[in-house]
């Protein structure tokens, strides 16, 4: 994608995608229907936990549209369609006071945390499980033990059972705003939805937010101004661009060209 291109009245709609986009298919395929008729004004950006070549399977697989941008593994890598390579202004961020290896060792020290596989690990990403019943505890005595060694680790827990530690400024929402930065797009143009834990920060970055109906337990403390979705999946994320008013012009329709707010 040319960075730059475009850059009148854009929009960008940054959704998760397990449990968010993806969970019903038939509201996936009317959303996907409204979507490629907005292209033109309207980029997508599929931000999710997965790694890039998992969300590239999975967009041949299920047959999803082509985003202009993904940002993968919980917000440690941001790639631009159509290369998809790893952006380098992004991961220059991350570079600074991260040590995987030594994060690796401290979490090793814990019993509760059973390590995911290697497909799941990334450069910017240590994955583990935790059970529910532990991960108060655990993630409280794991942030001591990180602090003690001087690392500075963002610790992000999801449905019930994965946790993530990435570099401290990597998150969902960090990297968005980091695309909106580079893309030159206001805040108010955006619209975040999304379902379980690794979305906090996605949704709570100061944009028009919306969590499905399906969103999980763990989000239910989120400010009042996300709005609550009453469908699920992909019916909710149409069910928030409608609550936002970016149904009729994939966007917000104060933005339209000729229109005063
Ligand atoms: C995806 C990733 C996994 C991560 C989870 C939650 O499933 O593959 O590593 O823990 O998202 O962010
Ligand atoms: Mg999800």
């Amino acid at each position: 994608m040319k960075r730059g291109s475009r850059r009148w009245a854009r929009s960008l709609l940054a959704t998760d995608l397990d449990g968010t986009l993806l969970g019903d298919d038939s509201s996936l395929a009317r959303l996907n229907a409204w979507i490629d008729r907005q292209r033109s004004s309207l980029l997508l950006a599929y931000v999710t936990g997965r790694n890039l070549a998992s969300v590239l399977a999975l967009i041949h697989e299920a047959g999803l549209l082509v985003p202009d941008v993904i940002v993968s593994g919980v917000g440690t890598g941001i790639h631009f369609h159509p290369d998809w390579a790893d952006d380098p202004s992004w991961q220059l961020k991350l570079i600074e006071g991260w040590h995987h290896r030594r994060v690796k060792e401290v979490a090793e020290r814990f019993d509760a945390l059973a390590m995911q596989p290697g497909s799941h690990q990334g450069p910017f990403k240590s994955s583990w499980w935790l059970p529910p019943g532990q991960a108060q505890a655990t993630m409280a005595a794991l942030a001591r033990a990180l602090a003690a060694e001087g690392l500075r680790v963002r610790m992000v827990y999801s449905s019930r059972r994965d946790l993530d530690l990435v570099p401290a400024a990597a998150s969902k929402g960090s990297a968005v705003r980091h695309v909106a930065r580079l893309l030159g797009i206001p805040s108010a143009r955006i619209l975040a939805c999304g379902d379980s834990g690794n979305d906090r920060e996605l949704l709570t970055m100061g944009t028009p937010a919306a969590m499905v109906a399906n969103a999980q337990q763990e989000l239910a403390d989120l400010p009042r101004d996300v709005y609550r979705c009453a469908t699920p999946y992909a019916s909710g994320i149409l069910e928030a661009l409608g609550y936002f008013g970016w149904l009729g012009h994939g966007g917000p329709p104060h933005a339209i060209p000729g229109r005063t707010v």
